[in-house]
């Protein structure tokens, strides 16, 4: 393992059916308990390298590893958080939760006190019993949040979760999750193609090219999460790595 990477890509690349390459080369090293980004345009491959990561999809050429082995598909360290949220409509929120633990078949009582646990973290108390089609968009995205957690994985993939939520949801719960990881030894790779989102949450910030995405710079903010996001938000070193980051992008936007 290199250094203290818990996941490692090495030479990923992925040509789809039909020839579409989404990916060429892709090696980069994600460190243990730190928040990665991957950032880049619309349609440069980031959901699929997630994916790929995740073991959902092969990649055509190099490997990933995750603690040092090769994966050859999901494993119950990795959870993957969707752009869609992927809730299950005919279950309850709880249900939702402890599905993961469902699966691995955790006894009923055991999970849904887990459940109920993550709920409280996330700030769903009281929607236990509630249906998904009955909550707004970044609730649905807390209860995608919550059952991550639930099953206790140590990485967790999250595919610009906070897309389809309005501005001031999207600020809220990026403030949450930095409270959320603060005290946790987790994983996070998290997709985004917002600069500000980066820079706001990162530990690291891996850029790529337009297709096929390649890695074109790794920047480390170094902004100190133990901070008021507030203060955060004025912080010289975010606002120097929002400058940083648009320079290499804006290369990139014809
Ligand atoms: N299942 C698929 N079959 C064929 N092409 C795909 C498939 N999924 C994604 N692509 C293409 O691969 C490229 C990268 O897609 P994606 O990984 O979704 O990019 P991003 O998440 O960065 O927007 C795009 O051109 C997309 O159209
Ligand atoms: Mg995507």
């Amino acid at each position: 393992m290199a250094g203290d990477a818990i996941v490692e890509t090495r030479g990923v690349g992925k040509t789809y059916d039909g020839g579409v390459e989404a990916l060429r080369d892709v090696s980069i090293d994600f460190p243990r308990g730190q928040l990665s980004t991957l950032l880049g345009p619309s349609g440069c491959g980031k959901t699929t390298l997630l994916k790929i990561i995740a073991g959902l999809i092969p990649p055509n050429a190099g490997e990933v590893r995750v603690k040092g082995r090769k994966i050859d598909g999901p494993g119950p360290e990795r959870a993957f958080v969707f752009q869609d949220f992927a809730l299950l409509p005919w279950a309850t929120v709880l249900r939702n939760v402890a599905f993961g633990l469902e699966l691995r078949g955790v006894p009923r009582e055991v999970r849904d006190e887990t459940a109920r646990r993550r709920l409280a973290e996330v700030g769903l108390s009281g929607f236990e019993s509630s249906y998904p089609n009955q909550l707004s968009g970044g609730m649905k995205q807390r209860v995608g949040l919550a059952r991550a957690l639930a099953v206790d994985a140590d990485i967790i993939l999250m595919d610009e979760p906070f897309s389809s939520v309005d501005e001031q949801t999207r600020r809220k719960f990026q403030e949450d999750l930095l409270v959320l990881l603060r005290h946790r030894q987790k994983t996070v790779i998290f997709v985004t193609h917002s600069i500000e989102e980066a820079a706001y949450l990162s530990d690291r910030i891996v850029l790529l090219s337009p297709r096929p995405g390649t890695v074109s710079r790794v920047l480390t903010p170094d902004i100190g999460h133990d901070k008021d996001p507030d203060e955060i938000r004025r912080d010289r070193r975010y606002l120097d790595a929002v400058d940083e980051i648009w320079q290499i992008l804006k290369q990139y936007v014809t």
